[in-house]
């Protein structure tokens, strides 16, 4: 993992090639990060970004797609001055996935452009594409030789989610990328890991000593993470009707943030270790199959109601949904981490669209006072300790404690001891894609998903499918848009006497 001095060394020259780089993501994530790296002098001295898709478009056309993507998605605003110096390593290529005469011309032009910069044969092939196209891609790859960089340099690619539907697809698809590149030329990204705050999670954990000892069963009654976002579909609907919340955001993202909030302590931050210790926790996973399902994982999907202050759609009556569509949009799921640490502490993940708020945090739920002193009297229980590490927006993290309201009488009252990023340091944090393509070139996968962790998280996944598609789960329960979603999820957590957090700070980003 990388340490504040690990860029101190100039990095070696590259070029970075983007498979799909008409599409949104080069647009408004991995060319807006390729500048912002370059505005703050991260990037190797020579290097040279090569865009190959299908659309017929050419250096000229393709640097236009740039500076509109850096103007208006960008961290920082477009310098004017420095524009032309990163607009000048940008190029394109025309070409399907499957032609081989497409990648013949490819490697010319990578040819001729890392000549003339010096580039002595470093090249990261970003794929960004769907699924299905990752095999053409590889094999096509492979086959011009691009694969297989000259003695001395690298060629690494990159690979974007969704990596399959599930298991099996799952494996097919890393066994097509292994039979052409070697395990550690192959960063799979998950952008969550990339965000400050998830990274954070770790330095949380082991640069205090005060959580630590207080980490585990003994002191913690149970774990809640919410990614909740306001958004609807939007444009998605071709992919998310084959996805749905549990493959989009659990198999993912939620599951990393469960790693990294459970894992023990690693005892090297080489990225292997680190990657080691989080596949601890997904083997301890315990598994959710058949009636499980029923009783521990809650489905639904929004239904017509209010955001921001308008109407909006049920899911079913957005653009490209089908009008009978099964597909769920939020979930629920108690999970336990079966070992000796977390034994019997409950984790309560939930995720959805159309939720009130984008809000994401892990919130660790300290066990109650025993119920004598202060707690004696149940109608005025003492409310227990929460740790809730906010993840996105208002990042930062709250600490919940008990405190003597002033006064006459004892009355003991909730006060929360808050720590805002934005307030405390200076300057914004970087995208999550820029860390992570800056990872990349350094060649540290900390922050990539290994593809043991990959399949782990599939295999527990595909155990709910596969118990929703037994039960013919073809009932789904529906919550309005603009609320916390179904009465089934709060049933489920009540049902073991507790409650989901109430998420409510205004936004402010
Ligand atoms: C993506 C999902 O991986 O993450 C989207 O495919 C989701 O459906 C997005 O909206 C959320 O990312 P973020 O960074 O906005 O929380």
């Amino acid at each position: 993992m990388n340490t504040v001095d690990d860029h101190s060394q100039p990095l070696a020259p590259c070029t970075i090639v983007i498979f799909g780089a008409a599409g949104d993501l080069t647009r408004r994530k991995l060319l807006p990060a390729l500048y912002n790296l370059a505005l703050d002098g991260l990037l190797p001295e020579s290097f040279a970004v090569m865009g190959f898709a299908r659309r017929d478009l050419d250096d000229d056309a393709f640097r236009t797609v740039a500076r509109d993507g850096v103007e208006k998605y960008s961290r920082r605003p477009l310098d004017e001055a420095r524009w032309p110096d990163f607009e000048r390593n940008i190029f394109y290529t025309r070409g399907s996935f499957d032609d081989a005469s497409a990648y013949a011309e490819l490697e010319r032009r990578l040819e001729a452009v890392e000549r003339e910069r010096g580039i002595r044969g470093n090249r990261i092939f970003y794929l960004s594409v769907p699924p299905s196209a990752i095999e053409t891609c590889v094999q096509q790859l492979d086959a011009a030789g691009l694969a297989d960089p000259p003695p001395g340099s690298y060629a690494r690619v990159i690979v974007e989610k969704p990596i399959g539907r599930d298991l099996e697809s799952a494996r097919r698809i890393n066994d097509q990328v292994a039979a052409v590149f070697d395990e550690e030329d192959v960063f799979r990204i998950d952008h969550y890991l990339g965000k400050e705050t998830v990274q954070s999670i770790l330095v949380l954990r082991f640069s205090n000593s005060i959580f630590e000892p207080l980490w585990n069963q003994k002191y913690i009654d149970h774990v809640q993470i919410t990614v909740s976002e306001e958004e609807g579909v939007g444009t998605r609907a071709g992919y998310y009707e084959e996805a749905g919340a549990l493959r989009d955001m659990v198999q993912n993202h939620i599951l990393q943030l469960l790693c990294l909030t459970a894992m023990e302590p690693p005892w090297s931050l080489d990225a292997e270790v680190v990657r080691d210790h989080k596949m601890g926790v997904l083997n301890c996973l315990r598994p959710l199959r058949g009636e499980d399902v029923a009783l521990h994982v809650v489905r639904a999907q929004y239904g017509p109601g209010r955001t921001g202050g308008d109407e909006v759609p049920g899911y079913r009556r957005e653009d490209r949904v089908r009008p009978e569509s099964t597909t769920e949009t939020y979930v629920a799921i108690q999970a336990y981490v079966d070992n000796w640490r977390w034994s019997g502490v409950p984790f309560y993940i939930r995720t959805g669209k159309r939720l009130p708020r984008r809000a994401s945090e892990i919130a660790i739920q300290f066990k109650d006072v025993p119920p004598i002193l202060f707690n004696a009297d149940p109608k005025r229980a003492v409310q227990g300790n929460v740790l809730a590490l906010r993840i996105q927006p208002n990042e930062g993290l709250t600490l919940q404690v008990a405190t003597k309201k002033p006064g006459p009488r004892v009355v003991i009252s909730p006060v929360e001891m808050d720590f805002d990023y934005g307030s405390s340091f200076e300057g914004q944090s970087p995208e999550a894609y820029e860390r992570l393509l800056l990872d990349v070139v350094v060649g540290d996968a900390s922050l990539f998903m290994r593809r043991d962790a990959v399949e782990a998280s599939w295999e527990w996944v595909t155990g709910i499918l596969e118990a929703w598609q037994e039960s013919g789960a073809r009932w789904l329960p529906e919550y309005a848009a603009g609320t916390w979603g179904p009465v089934e999820a709060d049933k489920m957590i009540e049902a073991e006497g507790r409650r989901w957090r109430a998420l409510c700070e205004p936004e402010s980003d």
